[in-house]
């Protein structure tokens, strides 16, 4: 049976198996072809998972066969490339984050608005997180009464070793550190969890790998809302460990504290669990979150039924504005507006 959606990957690198495991389990869509600059990387995917391969993304303008381009390469690529693709009349799922500074992300919503007729999507799985879907469930049935201030934190480790890559650790390629490629996803869920901002505060620093990066390591930041609520966040790389991701949210009649994948809710002096993991089978590191194929089925699903999909070009470039405006408060050292 032919499947709906002819399918290519652009970047073979890291996350790439995440998304090309996840193929295996699509009714809607079957992978086509591989493509990265390094060819025998590229070889060796293809052969791996059974289709074509290309060291050239613009070789897939005219690929019939291909409907849908998966972005898994490095920051500064995503909306160039993005922005070549939809022009060319594919929908593109790229990666986090949809752009490395303000002009590229700029670029893609254009694009985005310019060609109706195919679908950008922008990976952020942990919103399908069974704890971040069973927060959102409490915010919107208001059954804790108003919400009154989040926080999260991100305590992670990157040594030398992660920073090798060429394109990590610098302000051109990756954009930025911690903020906006580990904890942009922590970011990302405090905004949908707390809905319109108003303004930011925040600083960043290298603590551990001065001369080894230009970026930073570590980041706080205090994130004020147009409802009132606040939202206090912190993420390092200089950590020892991956811990897992905390978030907390507390409510006129209960605090939500999310560790992981796991969820409680307190009241007084009573904790119940709520939420536990759900099953890793795509080979995904816990502390990243595991829905990237729950994700990657809904944007899928989206374009079957020709619904826009929800986490697009406008979705994605919230959490983006929050890290720019992070780096630009702390050069600033004051409170920035969120204009998005
Ligand atoms: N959602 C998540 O939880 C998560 C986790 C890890 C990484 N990521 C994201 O995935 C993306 C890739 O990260 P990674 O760690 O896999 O990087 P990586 O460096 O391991 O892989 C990038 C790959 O892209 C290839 N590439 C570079 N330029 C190219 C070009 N012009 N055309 C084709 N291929 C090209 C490289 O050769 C490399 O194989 C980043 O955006 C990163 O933030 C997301």
């Amino acid at each position: 049976m032919t499947k709906t959606f002819g399918a290519a990957l652009v970047g073979c690198g890291s996350i790439s198996g995440v998304h090309l495991k996840s193929f295996a389990g699509l009714e809607l869509a079957e992978l086509k072809v591989v493509v990265d600059t390094d060819e025998e990387l590229a070889k060796r995917t293809a052969q791996q998972y059974g289709c074509d391969y290309l060291t050239d993304y613009r070789q897939l303008f005219h690929r019939e066969d291909v409907q849908v381009v998966h972005l898994c390469t490095p920051h500064h690529l995503h909306a160039p490339l993005a922005v070549e693709l939809l022009a060319a009349g594919k929908h593109v799922l790229t990666e986090k984050p949809m752009a490395q500074n303000k002009q590229a992300a700029a670029s893609l919503l254009q694009a985005a608005a310019q060609n109706p007729n195919v679908q950008l999507g922008v990976i952020f799985q942990n919103r399908y997180n069974p704890a971040s879907q069973r927060i959102k469930q409490f915010l919107d049935s208001g059954e804790l009464g108003k919400l009154i201030c989040m926080k999260g934190l991100v305590t992670w480790y990157r040594n030398e070793n992660y920073y090798i890559t060429p394109w990590k650790g610098k302000w051109e390629t990756e954009g930025g550190g911690v903020l906006i490629n580990q904890s942009i996803h922590t970011l990302d869920l405090l905004q949908w969890f707390g809905g319109e901002i108003a303004s930011i505060k925040g600083s960043i620093s290298n603590d551990s790998l001065e001369g080894v990066i230009e970026v930073e390591d570590t980041a706080h930041a205090l994130i004020q809302f147009k409802s009132g609520v606040r939202a206090i966040f912190y993420a390092t790389n200089a950590y020892l460990q991956n811990s897992p991701v905390e978030v907390e949210l507390v409510f006129e009649q209960g605090t939500l504290y999310m560790r992981g994948d796991y969820l409680y809710l307190r009241k007084g002096d009573q904790e119940t669990m709520l939420c536990e993991p759900r099953v890793n089978d795509l080979g995904e590191k816990s502390y990243w979150g595991v829905s990237h194929a729950v994700q990657i089925r809904d944007f899928y699903e989206h374009l079957a039924a020709g619904k826009p999909f929800w986490i697009d070009a406008r979705e994605g470039v919230k959490a983006l504005t929050m890290v720019l405006d992070i780096y630009e408060s702390s050069r600033a050292q004051k409170a920035v507006p969120f204009l998005v």
